[in-house]
């Protein structure tokens, strides 16, 4: 082997490595709006002024009120690893300010045409320049204290990056997103988000967190959390939870902080969803804002190249408090609500409502209904009539049993088969779904009375990517401005269909990690659909809902579970019965 062919390590160009580091830091504008303002409030920014255009994908500007730079720091400052923030790796811990890698800066300049201006007081400023990691121009410049940075052409020179972005209504909300968190986070701090011209954010500085989270949020949202404060051993927390009688399905708003500093967790989400046990329902998301104050030295925030996550030293211990914090905040409320209540949303009686038991049960409303569908059985709506053959019944034995309003049960040559009504019916739509994908619509119902339904950006962007599915099965959407959308025309799969829900959870499913790891976009979507539209355990279904529902799941080629991996169907064998009973 001769040695010109031996690989060898090689230390990379800086603009190479800086350009593998804006990967990490600098995935899509908002991370790089995130950057430049966390960079402007450690300069102790009062007012801070963002304005974008094409979603940040042309222009970027970040402009602050904050200590500014001389010239020596200026240019220092797009260098990898300068940062005024640490100094020796021992100041990591407890780090208070945003920054402490000096990563931000070069990373970006070397993935777009940037441009520096800063001043310190009374100060001649400067300008640097910079193209895709390479120092143009250093010079004065006029400014006042201060510091505006300028993006034009983010990932101009590597276009596999920029074939990532999404959409420019996609990118807007991600920075819009990422601004409201920074001014969660810093209620003394004021910000101006400005999008193609217009004014998308306006948040007065000096507020309170209180008035700080009505700002952002909402004052409806606002209105309808009250206040959490709990200490427990190491842990402080401090915050805001949504009333139970509030929380739905979609739409909800997290936001979590560690000591001052926000972080996404979802597990930790989720113990505070735990600490409402039954107050809600099991498929709403409340709305929480949670500060978590511990000491520094039991969190470490350099764990994730966009800072986005922490690692807690005792994260059990936290899961656990966060869960009591929520249950103690509720107090009563809690106590006293149990599952199944039916609670009508305010203003409408859309979820179906089923009689109590006994004979032929209708809901007094159902989506279909609200859709101007009268009531049908389960099968003989739009999809494909049923019209078997009496023969083909005989299948399923003469009797029908139905245990819980959840199986239904019947004999076969084999022995005692027990069907789950829900995972069948998922299956069966499953099925009819992935037909419809490919080759073209559904039937659709047109609303009497379109829905609009309020989003939050995920969501906005789930329908925006799942666009063309959703049409494909019959849900006709359209964006309302803003956060809203409309939903005109909805499937009718079968009358006990509530589409309001189903839409509304169907999109909660699809931007959130339920169907995450799914990698086939149909299929996810497909499933997502059966799921939610499919009828519930615990739905009473007449005698011949049931035989069809057999009949339609017998016809199906998917493996006997549902698309979660449940079981379907459960049999009990004729020798399994005999060696219960001895006689064998
Ligand atoms: N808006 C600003 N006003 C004043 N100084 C700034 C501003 N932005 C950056 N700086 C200075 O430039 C340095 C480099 O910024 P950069 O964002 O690259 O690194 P950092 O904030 O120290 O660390 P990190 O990479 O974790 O963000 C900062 O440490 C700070 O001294
Ligand atoms: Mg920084």
């Amino acid at each position: 082997m001769s040695s010109t062919t031996r690989a060898r390590i090689r230390v990379l160009a800086d603009a190479v490595a800086d350009q593998i580091a804006a990967g990490e830091v600098v995935e899509r504008p908002a991370s790089a709006v995130k950057e430049l303002v966390e960079n402007a409030i450690d300069a102790g920014a009062t007012r801070v002024r963002i304005s974008i255009e094409h979603g940040g994908k042309t222009l970027i500007e970040v402009s602050d009120d904050g200590s500014g730079m001389d010239r020596e720091d200026a240019v220092l400052a797009l260098e990898r690893h300068a940062t005024s923030k640490i100094s020796a790796a021992a100041d990591l811990v407890g780090v208070s300010t945003f920054g402490f890698r000096g990563e931000a800066l070069p990373a970006i300049a070397s993935v777009s045409r940037f441009t520096l201006l800063t001043a310190e007081a009374d100060a001649i400023a400067t300008e640097v320049r910079v193209t895709g990691g390479r120092v143009d121009h250093v010079g004065d410049a006029a400014r006042q204290r201060g510091t505006t940075v300028t993006i034009r052409g983010l990932f101009f020179n590597t276009p596999a990056r920029r074939k990532f972005l999404r959409s420019v209504g996609s990118e807007t909300r991600a920075v819009g997103e990422a601004v409201m968190t920074l001014a969660l986070a810093h209620p003394a701090v004021g910000f101006e988000l400005i999008a193609d011209g217009t004014t998308r954010l306006g948040i007065p500085p000096a507020q309170g967190a209180s008035e700080r989270l009505a700002s952002v949020w909402g004052r409806e949202l606002a209105g309808t959390l009250i206040p959490l404060q709990f200490a427990a051993g190491a842990f402080a927390l401090e915050g805001f939870v949504q009333r139970p009688a509030d929380a739905r399905p979609t739409g909800r708003r997290a936001q979590l902080f560690v000591n001052g500093r926000p972080f996404r967790d979802h597990f930790l989400v989720r113990a505070a969803e735990a600490g409402y046990r039954s107050a809600i329902a099991p498929g709403d998301r409340p709305s929480l804002f949670l500060d978590v104050r511990l000491s520094p030295g039991d969190v470490d925030v350099n764990v994730h190249p966009a800072k986005l996550e922490v690692r807690f030293r005792d994260r059990i211990g936290l899961e656990r408090t966060i869960e009591d914090a929520v249950r103690h905040a509720l107090g009563e409320l809690v106590a006293s609500a149990s599952v199944g209540d039916w609670r009508p949303m305010p203003g409408e009686a859309a979820r179906p409502v089923w009689d109590p038991r006994g004979g032929e049960q209708r809901p007094l409303q159902t989506g279909a209904e609200r859709a101007g569908i009268p009531g049908r059985d389960l099968f003989d709506p739009l999809g494909q009539p049923a019209g078997q053959p009496p023969a083909e019944e005989a299948r399923f034995g003469a009797a029908l049993h139905h245990l819980f309003d959840t199986y239904i049960c019947f004999e076969s040559p084999e022995g005692l088969v027990m069907v789950d009504q829900h995972s069948a019916h998922e299956r069966v739509l499953y099925e009819q779904v992935m037909e419809q994908l490919q080759q073209g619509g559904a039937p659709s119902q047109r609303m009497l009375l379109p829905i609009t339904l309020e989003l939050n950006d995920e969501e906005l962007d789930a329908v925006e990517v799942h666009r063309d599915a959703l049409s494909r099965v019959g849900f006709e959407v359209e964006p309302f401005g803003g956060r809203s959308v409309i939903l005109h025309a909805v499937p009718a799969p079968h009358p006990r269909f509530d589409a309001e829900r189903c839409f509304r959870e169907m999109i909660a499913d699809l931007s959130g990690g339920r169907f995450a790891g799914w990698a086939n976009r149909l299929e996810r979507f497909a499933a997502t659909y059966a799921c939610r539209a499919a009828v519930t355990g615990g739905a009473p279904l007449g005698e011949r809902e049931m035989r069809e529902l057999l009949h339609r799941l017998f016809r199906t080629s998917l493996p006997p579970h549902d698309v979660h991996g449940r079981a379907t169907i459960v049999q009990l064998s004729r020798e399994e019965l005999e060696r219960r009973f001895g006689r064998r």
